[in-house]
């Protein structure tokens, strides 16, 4: 009875607490959810190790990457992650504990955190849902709580999650476990779930993570990075500030590629305000390709304060015109050609709604093309693009 009491007498105090604190508006300390999202409200915009030296990290890579990345240009551009892909680990100690390679990272990880934020940078790191990563190293089944407390006590701010060797296991009962287990971490920790759309990522990850891979891996070709690019469509609907579609991460500059094409790629990920991962040596990029990288224009396409993904209005054959709405009232057209010719194509004024006053500028070439009355007609390169600012 006097156990009852105090039970009732304990539901009452939590009910008066709770009616003064809506009745003075106190907020509740925000879902972890609502905190994850607040870490990545437009797309993430880094560097990654995988695309151009796969197994080939160390401590030394890295903090070159991040000195370059400052050097560069491209942290005033926006970049802000220097995120460490597969093989930096090696084993679990005994109680558990995920190791990294002493050889490669002899200071440790979070000396390294400490010099990529001395850098004013993040640091990001990259582990697997399954019971071991793409390369073979410890996953992080099981341990995925103790994991993530192991990152946030090396001051890690960004977590890849890959799903190699996860058989028999659900995706979206797994990278919940990440998301909970990143929220009691201690630290804002930016989720990017990479399952290559296993299970269509797209509808459990707004409520999961900040990122989720849409595609299986790009490379260096213009095939692949077209075909991933540009199947996109469709799922726009499932983006926005603080969740992002991730259709991978860049190869510009890598060499496989030409200018039409690596401006393309780029384009196209603004376009799709996907995230802008850099998978380059940023040490020794040319000036084409940093120019590229850090085109201030493009870049503010991606970033839009709005956070809508754009998407295709038109297409014949192999030319598409693909329209992204920015948050001043302007949008944004992309004309994508991807015959292996030349060709002449035009904007419709009617994909934008625009009026005949509208005005038209080139983003990635920066010129003034005068108002949208005339109509506008431009000669797109092979695998090229013109990518045209419409304001009202
Ligand atoms: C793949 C992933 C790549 C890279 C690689 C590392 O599954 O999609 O981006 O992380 O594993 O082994």
């Amino acid at each position: 009875m006097l156990i009852m009491n105090s039970y009732r007498l304990r539901g009452q105090s939590i009910l008066i607490v709770s009616t003064l604190a809506i009745l003075c508006g106190w907020s509740a300390s925000p879902l972890p959810t609502e905190a994850a999202a607040s870490l990545a409200p437009t797309p993430v915009m880094g560097w990654n190790s995988w695309n151009k030296f796969g197994c080939e990290v160390s401590d030394k890579l890295i903090r070159e990457m991040a000195e370059a990345m400052v050097s560069s240009g491209m942290k005033a551009a926006g970049y802000q992650y220097v995120n460490i892909d597969d093989c930096w680990q090696v084993s679990r100690a005994a109680d558990g504990t995920i190791v990294a390679d002493a050889e490669r990272f002899p200071n440790g990880i979070k000396a390294l955190a400490d010099y990529v934020h001395g850098q004013g940078l993040k640091l990001g790191i990259y582990t697997d849902a399954g019971r071991m990563t793409c390369q073979k190293r410890p996953g992080s089944f099981e341990h995925e709580f103790q994991d993530a407390k192991t990152y946030a006590s090396w001051g890690v701010d960004y977590v890849k999650i890959d799903w190699c060797f996860a058989e028999g296991l659900e995706p979206e009962v797994q990278y919940a476990k990440f998301r909970d287990a990143l929220a009691r971490s201690g630290r804002p920790i930016v989720f990017s779930i990479c399952n290559w759309g296993v299970k269509a990522p797209w509808r459990w990850g707004p409520k999961t993570g900040n990122l989720w891979r849409t595609t299986g891996d790009i490379n260096d070709t213009y095939d692949r990075m077209s075909v991933i690019g540009f199947s996109q469509n469709g799922l726009e609907q499932f983006a926005g500030p603080g969740h992002w579609n991730d259709p991978d991460m860049l190869e510009v500059g890598n060499g496989g590629m030409n200018r039409e094409e690596y401006r393309t790629h780029l384009a196209l990920w603004a376009i799709l305000a996907a995230p802008l991962l850099a998978g380059n040596d940023l040490r020794t990029m040319t000036p084409e390709t940093r120019d590229l990288l850090t085109n201030a224009e493009v870049i503010a396409v991606d970033q839009d304060a709005k956070g809508i993904q754009g998407h295709r209005v038109w297409e014949e054959g192999l030319l598409e015109a693909w329209v992204k709405p920015l948050a001043d009232g302007s949008q944004v057209v992309a004309l994508f050609n991807r015959t292996e010719a030349p060709m002449k194509m035009s904007l419709d004024a009617r994909w934008v709604g625009a009026p005949a006053s509208a005005r038209l500028r080139d983003l990635l070439d920066h010129r003034d093309l005068g108002t949208i009355k005339d109509g506008y007609a431009a000669d797109v390169p092979q695998h090229g693009v013109v990518l045209v600012k419409v304001s009202p």
